[in-house]
């Protein structure tokens, strides 16, 4: 009798430590100032909501493309980096740094007829890997999450040019400044960010590409080796022999919608010290370049037409100094330039990936504090501020990121 007291006050001690789902839960201390609360739930599979059936249907045809792994037989290779998109951004969300790719070139020399502008290193059996040429310019990229895309490729070109500083006329130290991009023709104008002339880069982490055509072609082609409708060459002379295309038009553009039509997650839970936070993020100066709220231009989908975008970004290149640089110029963008990342979703980072984040665009910082200790450049000045406030109000801020 007395053993099984035991043995059951033992196991009421080990499942509260647990919790029943076998997830360690601390224990949560409630004061005033100090109010821990549990996130609501959220992922980044969820579309938008009140979406009419045909799209609803698109959204479904594209998010099962979006989660195939790719075999040899299907097309996959000759040489390749991952099989499927899902396998680079898990649950949607971003990648963890052995995923991350690696764009190389020399200068301006993209490098083509050596296996560049991205090294892919994986290769189909009888095929030979690619090699890193010596002394090349490179770049680790690591895979940002895809939901809000359609916010994102909405948001006005005016809008994100009224937040451009190139010359630093205002004097604050931030400069932002577009990237303008030319569409590759296989976008249909239709698109935005396709057609002739200078196209407002907007995807990836220097902004280099204008259109999420062009991102989802491209990645089958060169992350997959898949063929596609709108790019049907081989990454490789080496060739497979399975007939091209080996997936179809719609298959790309189904995966545009699903990813137009995915939505960021609700907001975290508002707490008194995530509001002194959010005020302290504005008044140091993080929302210079992490804008808040942008609002989105008209569109025939509801969810996109004319609302506010919580996207804490200004879609911009910053120069962000030499702890950052990669040194390698991508299109317009120098080698100390970077789009600042929308900061949506940054409270389910950990969970996603589990259990440690990853930040930056090489996936360097593994706490947000590292994160904002690695800004230099134009984000210099807030980067100091941040330091130089004390410790509880640096922990609100943090509350405030996690809260995103
Ligand atoms: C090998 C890993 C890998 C695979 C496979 C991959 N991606 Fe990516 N993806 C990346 C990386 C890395 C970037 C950032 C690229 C850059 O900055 O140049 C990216 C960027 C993107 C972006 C831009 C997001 C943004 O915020 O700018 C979209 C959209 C995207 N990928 C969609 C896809 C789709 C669709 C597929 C499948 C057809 C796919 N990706 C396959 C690694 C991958
Ligand atoms: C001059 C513009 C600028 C300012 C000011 C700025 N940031 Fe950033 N931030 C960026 C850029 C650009 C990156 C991406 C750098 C990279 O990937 O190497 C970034 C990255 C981040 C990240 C990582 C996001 C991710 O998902 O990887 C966080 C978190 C962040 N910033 C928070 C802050 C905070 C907090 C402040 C204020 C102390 C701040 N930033 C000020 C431009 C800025």
């Amino acid at each position: 009798m007395k053993r099984f007291c035991i043995f059951f006050v033992v196991f009421i001690v080990v499942a509260s430590i647990n919790g029943c789902d076998g997830r360690i839960k601390l224990p949560q201390l409630i004061t005033p100032q100090d109010d821990v609360v549990e996130p609501p739930p959220g992922d980044f599979e969820t579309p938008f909501e009140m979406l009419s059936s045909d799209l609803s249907a698109t959204f479904a045809r594209g998010e099962e493309a979006f989660m195939k792994v790719f075999t040899i037989e299907e097309g996959l290779g000759p040489i390749f980096n991952q099989a499927g998109c899902v396998s680079c951004h898990p649950g949607n969300g971003r990648g963890m740094p052995d995923l991350s790719l690696i764009r190389f070139s020399m200068g301006h020399n993209l490098m083509l007829d050596m296996g560049g502008p991205q090294f892919q290193d994986k290769a189909v059996p009888g095929v030979p890997y690619e090699t890193l040429p010596m002394g090349v310019d490179k770049s680790t990229r690591l895979p940002p999450p895809v939901f809000g895309m359609g916010l994102i490729e909405n948001i006005p070109v005016e809008t994100i040019l009224s937040y451009a500083d190139e010359d630093d006329a205002d004097g604050d130290g931030i400069s932002g400044r577009p990237h303008w991009v030319t569409a590759p023709d296989f976008v249909p104008t239709t698109e935005i960010g396709g057609g002739p002339g200078e196209q407002l880069g907007r995807f990836g982490r220097k902004t280099s590409v204008s259109s999420l055509v062009q991102q989802t072609a491209t990645a089958f082609q060169q992350d997959m080796g898949i063929t596609n409708s709108f790019l049907q060459e081989e990454p490789s002379d080496a060739g497979d022999t399975v007939p091209d295309p080996e997936v179809e038009r719609s298959t790309v553009m189904d995966i545009v919608v699903f990813m137009r039509l995915l939505s960021p997650p609700p907001r975290g839970e508002i707490t008194e010290r995530v509001k002194r936070g959010d005020k302290i993020f504005n008044r140091i100066g993080c929302a210079s370049c992490h804008v808040p709220t942008m609002r989105t231009g008209p569109s025939p989908i509801d969810a996109l037409n004319a609302v506010d975008a919580h996207v804490y970004s200004d879609f911009l290149l910053h120069d962000m100094g030499e702890e950052l640089a990669d040194n390698r110029p991508d299109g317009n963008a120098t080698g100390t330039e970077w789009r600042t990342p929308p900061l949506w979703g940054t409270r389910l980072v950990a969970e996603f990936l589990g259990g440690t984040p990853f930040f930056l665009h090489d996936g360097r910082a593994t706490t947000l504090e590292g994160a904002i200790r690695a800004h230099g450049g134009e984000a210099q000045k807030a980067k100091e501020a941040f330091f130089n406030l004390s410790e509880v109000q640096q922990q609100a801020v943090i509350a405030f990121l996690e809260s995103l």
